[in-house]
């Protein structure tokens, strides 16, 4: 099975905002990175709108083609109101703070079970897969189960961190970690950080990965070596255990 590839387009409606334009287009981005291989978009709209606007991405939901992916902290109001408007395949809890730069942790399933097991049911109900942000922490995996969340999307930035000294040490709690996601039934899903130097050790590691979703790293790649063929070098780290 190899992972999906989602690419979140957030940094492009950074660069399109600092000039207050269209330049670059958003949904021509988005419909490109289809073409060229990504099995999916992320977006991660925040209250000040400083990169991904609510407009967007009612925008994008009709010229999607692949699973249309929603980030976000459902307890601000206008983020839950957009999601249930626009019913992507998934919505990705992620317990940012606002103004918050970049996530920075994953929820803590045991204190806000209850929360989340309202909202997830409440996504559920209105026919959109859930999956929460999650540190590789079994206790914290655990947790997510109980909440009736489809999957966990585990939060890579350690990884990704501990990565260049030691990757055996690094994947190890994201291994481990998913492989007890599997027998709970959950699905997992990958994110932050990632990039064309760690993804493929990742996958080869953490097994039953359904999807990463990645930034920052694809888009600086593409100022290199262009978008078509950055999205075919990601592809082939997640399909070769060669590459
Ligand atoms: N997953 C979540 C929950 C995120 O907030 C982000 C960053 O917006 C990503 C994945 C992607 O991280 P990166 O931009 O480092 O690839």
């Amino acid at each position: 099975m190899t992972a999906k590839l989602s690419v979140n387009i957030n940094k492009i409606a950074t660069l399109r905002n600092s000039r207050g334009g269209k330049t670059p287009d958003l949904l021509k981005v988005a419909a490109d990175c289809e073409r060229y291989g990504a099995q999916g978009i992320t977006v991660h709209p925040r209250p000040d709108e400083r990169h991904i606007r609510y407009k967007d991405v009612r925008e994008l939901k009709p010229i999607l083609t692949t699973e249309f992916n929603i980030e976000g902290n459902p307890r601000e109001q206008q983020f839950l109101d957009l999601v249930l408007e626009v019913k992507p395949t998934q919505v990705t809890l992620v317990p940012d703070v606002t103004g918050q730069l970049t996530s920075d942790h994953g929820w803590d399933t045991a204190v806000h079970k209850d929360y989340l097991k309202d909202i997830i049911s409440l996504f559920k109900d209105a026919g959109i897969r859930t999956s929460i942000f999650v540190d590789a922490d079994l206790k914290m995996i655990e947790g997510a189960k109980e909440t009736g969340t489809d999957r966990i999307e585990l939060y890579t930035e350690d990884y990704a961190k501990q990565f260049p000294e030691n990757p055996a040490a690094a994947v190890r709690p994201f291994a481990i970690g998913a492989k007890r996601a599997q027998e709970l039934g959950l699905g997992i899903n990958a994110g932050h950080d990632l990039s064309l130097e760690n993804l493929n050790y990742f996958a080869q590691h953490v097994e039953g990965l359904l999807e990463v979703s990645i930034g920052h790293a694809l888009i600086s790649d593409a100022l290199y070596f262009g978008l078509e063929n950055t999205i075919q070098l990601y592809l082939r780290k997640l399909k070769s255990f060669n590459a």
